[in-house]
């Protein structure tokens, strides 16, 4: 339901690295936004305003932005709710949510969990559920200070689960192209998620088996050198077996850093080559950039591996496909997250 003022009204549940850097953002260009999260988070966005730094440069947002520590604190009625929380912690959130169940009209995830618009759907109305996907990339710096170090031509695709077209879906994309986030409304959303998980599958797992032993290292530093390439090549071309197995082909909905059509197509080495030349575009371009899931390793948070590389790993198995590389750092992952603090 949009303000007295006929302004959208948008509420984020788990706002931290990548809720407030979207919910900043749209607040910033009209959109009346409350952010729901932690209470040093929200204690100091109060005080000073929201601070996000990063490719479009520096902002201090204290217009069209609430804050609060939990959703039954969130005042009125929503157009969307948009559940950003770790996917662990989807649960918990969604429990503390109930009150606000009543009170919004369409909710979303914009979470790299493959089950998110299911837990969505047994939350609430499986008919206000929409699915959205996003590899905008937002971190936490510090209570009240986000990074956004990353986007693409296209950051954000919203659509409807069954594919007809919807006007809530397009109000969206619009909303988030106006706040700078580059967003299209699709027919195809449920490819363009497991096209996503394809892409983050493959950077998370080379991440953080090729980097995290050094601290200050960044993707761009292990994809430019050619061992680094070849195994990011061998985890793709995995992952894509998976992702084609289910009957899709692959588009680059998150050129120019998808490379996912030229690695299919291409022979290993020819695959291996362009990979590098990711690299060297990443460094022309000063992109200092990581995945949330080698962000979450180096901050000694659990990582997000069942919930990414699981669903690869339990379709390659149902399909009789073979992901060894995959698998090996699923299990390095799982022996990681044995010691990570949730
Ligand atoms: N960051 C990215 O660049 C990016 C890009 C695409 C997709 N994603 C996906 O987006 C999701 C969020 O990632 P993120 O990096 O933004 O994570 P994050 O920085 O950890 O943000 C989640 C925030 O939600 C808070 N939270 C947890 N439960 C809450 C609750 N019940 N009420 C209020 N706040 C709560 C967390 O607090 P605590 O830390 O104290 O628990 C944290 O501050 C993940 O699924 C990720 O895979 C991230």
């Amino acid at each position: 339901m949009t303000d007295q003022s006929g302004r959208m009204r948008v509420c984020i549940l788990g706002a931290g690295g990548l809720g407030s850097v979207i919910g900043g953002y749209l607040a910033h260009s009209g959109v009346d936004v409350t952010l729901i999260g932690r209470p040093t988070h929200v204690e100091a966005i109060r005080r000073n305003g929201l601070r996000i730094t990063g490719r479009l440069g520096e902002f201090r947002i204290c217009q069209n932005l609430s804050t609060v520590t939990t959703a039954d604190a969130a005042d009125g009625h929503f157009d969307y709710m948009i559940l950003l929380v770790k996917s662990k912690d989807t649960e918990s959130a969604l429990e503390g949510a109930v009150g606000l169940r009543p009170r919004v009209d369409t909710v979303l995830s914009l979470q790299n969990d493959p089950l998110r618009t299911d837990k969505l759907g047994r939350w609430i109305d499986p008919r206000k559920v929409i699915g959205a996907v996003t590899v905008e990339g937002g971190t936490l710096i510090g209570p009240g200070h986000v990074d956004n170090h990353l986007t693409s031509t296209t950051t954000a695709y919203f659509g409807e689960l069954d594919g007809t077209e919807s006007i809530r879906a397009k109000r969206l994309a619009t909303a988030f192209t106006n706040a700078g986030l580059n967003s299209a409304a699709v027919d195809n959303i449920m490819q363009v998620t497991w096209e996503k998980l394809t892409q983050v599958a493959s950077a998370s797992a080379w991440s953080i088996s090729t980097l995290p032993a050094i601290r200050t290292l960044y993707f761009v530093d292990g994809i430019k050198i050619r061992e680094g390439a070849e195994h990011f090549v061998q985890l793709t071309k995995e992952l894509l077996s998976v992702y084609k197995g289910l009957g899709y082909e692959p588009q680059n909905f998150f050129a120019p850093f998808s490379r996912l059509k030229e690695i299919d197509s291409m022979a290993f080495e020819d695959a291996v080559q362009s990979s590098i030349g990711v690299g060297a575009y990443m460094q022309a371009n000063s992109m200092q950039s990581r995945t949330s899931m080698h962000d979450d390793l180096l901050r000694g948070r659990k990582m997000e591996a069942e919930e990414i590389f699981l669903p690869f790993i339990d379709k390659a198995s149902e399909m009789g496909l073979s992901i060894p590389t995959v698998t090996a750092v699923h299990r390095v992952a799982t022996v990681l997250n044995h010691y990570l603090k949730n």
